[in-house]
């Protein structure tokens, strides 16, 4: 028989890449993709699989209580990967309520509907929440946030993913639900809603419209690409220990503005443009209010626990990210425009 896994915000950028590799690589499963399509949500990120066997899409906003119970009742997952959230930083700036709806509420509802669901037979089941090196607040220039860093959390955004990782966590300290978490640092990749910092500047830079750098761009953040966190994300849940943590990240440390000059460099030659051309576009903006000045993630227990590691190197990473984009201005230009919320009307509702 195959063994049922919800995954929820499948249809998000993570989670598609998520849904992509569990589908292909376990036909023994059968994956259920949890989605409500909010802006961020899009099917077109899942067309090449979508037909297959064994997937099924459902949509389902975690936030109502009812229909998650009913999705519990009617598939019985013996698993759970947890990506459905409001992931965006400056969102949550400027509308908390919905963060700490989907985010905080959302996520215990799927604890609530699990545990009666499962009624204490744990016997391989895993309720695995996905969740962010944001929750650890906002280093200086020294040190790493490791599994044992104390939360911090500083932004509407963190401080939801933070009090839903303490709820996942206090499930498995109270009741036994045999949880697992993983924090990670940002991810850039096909497939990235064009709101975060780079499929926003590709975007500008091929538009020729100006790239918003945020205070003096001395903001740091560790990038990791997609898929290398999609692989960590399996390996954890079929090798993590129950009731643990483990931390996600590429050793990659980036200064915003650094980034941007190397995606301008890169897109300059790729375009056919005289060098110099994207980076005369960079405009530095007002600050994000209470910007976060440096993430950097420590992944030695992930690497040396369950052997880990990045399968790409940033400049290989970098380059695929923006080669992918380019050859996929429809996707990019229905994103832009919302058309993609029209794919979802075609495909399921006519
Ligand atoms: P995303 O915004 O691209 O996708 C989120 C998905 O969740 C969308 O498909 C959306 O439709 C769905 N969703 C939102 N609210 C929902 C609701 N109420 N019910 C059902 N579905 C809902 O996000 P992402 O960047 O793919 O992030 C996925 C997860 O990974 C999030 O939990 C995020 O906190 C975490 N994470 C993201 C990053 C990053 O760099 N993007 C890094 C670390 C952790
Ligand atoms: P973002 O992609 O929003 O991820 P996060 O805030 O979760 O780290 O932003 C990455 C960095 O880029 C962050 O320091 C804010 C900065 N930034 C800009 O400078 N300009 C922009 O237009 C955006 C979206 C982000």
């Amino acid at each position: 028989m195959q063994k049922i896994i919800f995954i929820t915000g499948g249809a998000g950028f993570i989670g598609s890449h998520v849904v992509r590799l569990f589908v292909n690589k376990y036909s023994d499963y059968q994956i259920v993709n949890i989605d409500k399509l909010t802006y961020a949500g899009n099917l077109e990120n899942l067309k090449d699989i979508e037909n297959k066997e064994n997937y099924i899409f459902e949509k389902v906003d975690i936030t109502d209580e009812k229909a998650i119970f009913d999705l519990f009742a009617k598939y019985k997952p013996a698993g759970i990967i947890h990506l459905a959230a409001e992931s965006h930083v400056d969102r949550s700036i400027t509308n908390p309520s919905e963060f700490i709806l989907t985010n905080i509420v959302g996520t215990t509802n799927l604890l609530n509907a699990a545990k009666k669901t499962w009624n204490n037979d744990f016997l391989n089941k895993i309720f695995y929440h996905i969740s962010t090196d944001e929750v650890y607040g906002s280093l200086n220039d020294e040190g790493f946030f490791t599994e044992t860093t104390p939360y911090s959390p500083r932004s509407p955004y963190s401080a939801s993913k933070a009090s839903s990782d303490m709820l996942v966590r206090a499930y498995f300290h109270t009741y036994g639900l045999p949880i697992l978490i993983s924090n990670c640092s940002n991810n850039y990749g096909p497939n990235q809603f064009p709101e975060k910092l780079i499929p926003l500047i590709i975007n500008n830079i091929k538009n020729m419209k100006p790239i918003p750098v945020y205070g003096t761009g001395c903001n740091v953040r560790d990038w990791l690409f997609v898929i290398d966190h999609a692989n960590a994300i399996d390996l954890i849940f079929h090798k993590g220990i129950i009731g643990e943590t483990y931390n996600i990240g590429g050793n990659n440390e980036w200064k915003n503005i650094d980034i941007v000059k190397t995606v301008c460099r890169i897109m300059d030659t790729r375009l056919n443009r005289e060098s110099g051309t994207s980076e005369n576009l960079i405009n530095f903006v007002k600050d994000r209010a209470g910007h976060d000045l440096r993430y950097a993630i420590d992944s030695s227990k992930l690497q040396n626990n369950l052997g880990w590691t990045p399968s790409l190197s940033f400049e290989e990473g970098i380059k695929l990210t923006i080669d992918w984009y380019l050859n996929n201005l429809e996707w990019l230009n229905n994103v832009v425009s919302g058309n993609y919320q029209k794919y979802y009307q075609d495909m399921y509702e006519k």
